[in-house]
This record gives structure tokens, sequence and C-alpha cells, in this order.
């Protein structure tokens, strides 16, 4: 992969609200935290956040991972996007230059998965020291409608395109646990089999498939582009700024090391 110096970091819905609510309910504590964490960073940064209780128990309400429902698409997009104002103006404050891209604007799906994203604002925010915030959205669908665009799959999309050198993908774990609640250093193909059986999806409602959907999308990176990816837990202070001076935390997705 390129080194293009373009950092993905995620930000878990799990972290930043409380996903056991079943309406968006924000922490705006730890967008605070986070925003201090990132705030020292000086280089190209895109931020793609979760939905979580702003997204999820929506999606589930209207039943919009099996049918089509514009009062469901409307009301979930209108939701997310909320959190992401909030998440916006939490790093304005902080001093960072973000401005939000919603991927309802910018990304259509066929079957669930981007088929294609207008991404030279994104290019050109990246140019002229802005921070692009995406966040998991109901997106347009060719085949059906709308569905739902989860920030897990957002993330290695755009680390392709972008040809991003680093990629992080921060949840409420530790990182990726086996059977004792002990960190998998590194998953790839050669033990993906055995540790499946550890993963599932969340403890909290997740429409999107939790850390099994969150490795999946890291793996299929990894073959793609021979890129690592880590998961780490957010809600640890110092981790986010850990990750983004180099540090490699939590669990590994591919060819690196702890
Ligand atoms: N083996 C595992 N290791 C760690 N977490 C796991 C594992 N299996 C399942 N999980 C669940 O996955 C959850 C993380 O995924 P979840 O989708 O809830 O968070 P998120 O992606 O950060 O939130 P959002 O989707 O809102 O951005 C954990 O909190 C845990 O409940
Ligand atoms: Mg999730």
């Amino acid at each position: 992969m390129d080194n293009n110096n373009i950092t993905i970091l995620k930000i878990g819905g799990s972290v930043i609200t409380d996903k056991s609510a079943d309406d968006g309910t924000a922490r705006l504590s730890e967008i605070e935290r986070i925003a201090a964490e990132i705030s020292g960073f000086e280089g190209k940064l895109i931020i793609v956040h979760g939905a979580g209780s702003f997204g999820h128990p929506q999606v589930k309400r209207f039943g919009l991972t099996g049918k089509f429902d514009h009062e469901g698409s409307i009301i979930t997009h209108m939701s997310v996007r909320k959190l992401n104002t909030m998440v916006v103006e939490t790093l304005n404050s902080a001093g960072i230059n973000a401005l939000p891209v919603h991927p309802m604007a910018c990304a259509i799906s066929s079957n669930s998965r981007i088929k294609s994203m207008f991404r030279e604002q994104i290019e050109e925010m990246l140019a002229n020291g802005f921070v692009p915030v995406l966040h998991g959205d109901m997106v347009m669908d060719t085949d059906l409608g709308t569905s739902v665009l989860s920030g897990d799959q957002i993330v290695p999309y755009l680390a392709i395109q972008m040809k991003a050198s680093r990629i992080g993908i921060g949840s409420a774990e530790e990182g990726v646990l086996d059977d004792k609640g002990g960190v998998i250093p590194l998953i790839n193909n050669e033990n993906f089999d055995e540790i499946k059986a550890y993963l599932s999806g969340s403890a909290n409602t997740d429409v999107t498939g939790g850390m099994l959907g969150k490795v999946l999308e890291l793996l299929e990176l990894s073959e793609q582009s021979n890129s690592t990816s880590y998961i780490f837990n957010a809600g640890n202070t110092g981790n986010i700024s850990d990750f983004l001076s180099g540090k490699n935390i939590g669990t590994a997705i591919g060819a690196g090391t702890i």
C-alpha cells in the first residue's frame, strides 16, 4: 500500500453513546475526552464514528435491515446526523478543523455494500488541513432502496480508495477477546478459523455485526490491500493518542505485530 500518510480512525458508537439506550443518548464527556486526545495530532486524519444508540435501535425499530421504509430511513439518518453534529462541534471546540461528511449525501450502495462514494471533497479537505468526519448512516441503495452503511464498512473502503497508511478502530473492549477475556494479539487468514468461535455480535443492539462484522471487514481489507489495522479500546484514556502517535495497540488484523 502506498504511503499517503493518511490515518483513518473509527470511534465506536459503543464509546461515544450509551448503547444500551433505546434512543440517542450521547456521552458528551467521552466525546470531549476523545477530542482532547485527537487535538495534538498533526497528520492527515479521517474520522469515522459509529452510530451507537443514535442508529442501531432506530434501524431495529423500523426493521430497516429487512425492508424499505421512508420514515425509518429519514428518522435514522436525522438521528445519526445529530450525533455527528455533536462530534464535529466538540472536535472544533478542541481546536480541530473538523467538517461533517454525511454518507447519505455522497455514498451509494448496492445490496448493502458501497458501490461508489464521491470523495473529491474529502481529498480537498485533507489537502487544506480539515478533518472530515463521516459516520454510520442510511444510504441510498440501488437494490434495496435504502440500506444501513456501517462505519466498519466505510473504514476499509476509504482505506483502500485513499491509500491510508494507518487504520484504527476504537471500540469498547481492549481488542478482540478470546474465551478467557484475553486480547488476541493478531488475527490473519491463518488463525481466523480458530478465532471465529470467540467472535459474536454485540452485547447491545448492533445491526451491523458487532465485533464479528468488524473483524470480517478488516480481514478483507488486509487481503485486498496488504494493510494492517488495529482494534483497540477507545474508552481507555490515552489509547487514541497512543494510536495516533504510532503505537500499535489492541488486536492487529493483517500482517502487523503488536
Ligand atoms: N470476541 C470478542 N471480543 C470483543 N468484543 C466482542 C467479541 N465478541 C463480541 N463482542 C462484542 O462486540 C462489541 C463491540 O461491537 P459494537 O458493534 O457493539 O461496538 P461499536 O462498533 O464500537 O459500536 P457502533 O457499531 O455503534 O460503532 C463489544 O462490546 C462486545 O459486546
Ligand atoms: Mg458496531
